[in-house]
């Protein structure tokens, strides 16, 4: 196992990497516990659970809304949670940010914890105390920054995830080597097989590294004035082509990511063969790296990112591997490369 920290305004978390769910029990404060998990989750492992009351929320995105989150209210309420309570929340991401959301909201606040299954929710959601719903459509658009007390990631719950979400972990621990570690963006290169395999070795390393990673940065911005926007390489583009696409979020981030690495190349950052590299890797992992899309749709869709200011918009781009830069764009100047690029 190993231990990350995590040090935010409202308190440390303690990540747990290669900690298994069965030991939860041992890390659970003397008192009540309430568990949040979603359908899936509860099918494939509420044997594993400790004994404790047990709210289920149904899967998928439609159901991180404010609607979800008045029926854990309720729960809580019917169950008689008060603020000695303790919360697990045990899942993927969605689980992760609505239940760190009811906690840190349930009567001023409950102390809580995650839990995380999905390679997302262990490379990235759970890590950095970002919790909330989607409202109207905009993605977490209501929210709280509070840290949990601690993060499980168990490797081993990996087995069952579906490929495609595995894809959507993997497009985020690419991003990692790309803005933060080229040492560590050999290493997914070197094992791309036994990653197809989901080594447990392999994968341990894999999550090991990216949580450092993520964990450096929030330790350096926790609310995203300036570093921690790093992470949104690949990202800007990627929530333009989610949306105009209907594609998941890996896939989307994955596409983001050439083109942040094309515009990098482009404005003489990042070397053409370091883009090849990247498209490579893409590839290797089973991620796409084109799709057909209309650049003036993508464009309308960049021009709604939540992250824009005026007639500017902050790009992530690469000045080598390994190393991220935030520049500010002109909203136009984006519109022309996008439209060049695709002639
Ligand atoms: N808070 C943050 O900083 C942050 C960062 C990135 C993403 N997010 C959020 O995370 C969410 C996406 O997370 P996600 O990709 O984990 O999606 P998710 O929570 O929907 O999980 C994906 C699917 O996999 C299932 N699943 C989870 N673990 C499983 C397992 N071990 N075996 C079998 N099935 C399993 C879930 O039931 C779900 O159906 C988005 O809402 C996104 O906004 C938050």
């Amino acid at each position: 196992m190993h231990t990350i920290h995590v040090e935010g305004q409202t308190g440390r978390s303690t990540l747990m990497i290669g900690e298994r769910l069965a030991h939860l029990k041992q890390y659970l404060p003397d008192g009540r516990t309430v568990i949040i998990t979603d359908e899936v989750v509860a099918a494939h492992y509420r044997h594993l659970f400790p004994e404790a009351d047990v709210i289920t929320i149904g899967c998928g995105e439609v159901n991180k809304t404010l609607d979800t989150l008045a029926m854990i209210y309720d729960q809580l309420v019917r169950l008689e949670a008060d603020r000695s309570t303790f919360i697990v929340g045990i899942g993927g991401g969605i689980v992760g940010d609505i239940s760190g959301f009811a906690a840190s909201t349930y009567m001023r606040g409950l102390r809580f914890a995650f839990v995380a299954t999905s390679l997302l929710a262990q490379v990235d959601a759970t890590v950095g105390g970002k919790n909330g719903v989607n409202f109207k459509g905009y993605k977490n658009m209501v929210g709280v920054f509070n840290q949990p007390e601690f993060v499980i990631a168990d490797i081993e719950l990996l087995k069952s995830l579906p490929p495609a979400q595995i894809a959507c972990g993997l497009a985020e621990i690419v991003k990692h080597g790309c803005i933060a570690d080229a040492d560590y963006f050999a290493y997914i290169e070197e094992h791309t097989q036994a990653i197809a395999g989901l080594d447990h070795g392999v994968m341990l390393r894999l999550v090991r590294d990216s949580v450092a990673i993520k964990a450096a940065v929030v330790n350096q911005d926790e609310r995203e004035a300036g570093e921690r926007r790093k992470l949104n390489f690949g990202h800007t583009f990627g929530h333009a082509f989610e949306k105009t696409l209907g594609v998941s979020h890996g896939v989307a981030v994955s596409l983001g990511m050439v083109l942040a690495a094309e515009l990098s190349r482009d404005k003489g950052l990042l070397a053409p063969d370091e883009v090849q590299r990247i498209k490579h890797l893409l590839t290797r992992l089973s991620l796409p790296t084109a799709a057909d899309h209309d650049p003036s749709a993508v464009f309308n869709a960049l021009k709604k990112d939540k992250k824009r200011s005026r007639d500017q918009i902050h790009v992530v781009l690469l000045k080598g591997l390994g190393r991220a830069v935030v520049q500010s764009m002109a909203v136009d100047d984006l519109q022309t490369w996008l439209a060049a690029r695709s002639t």
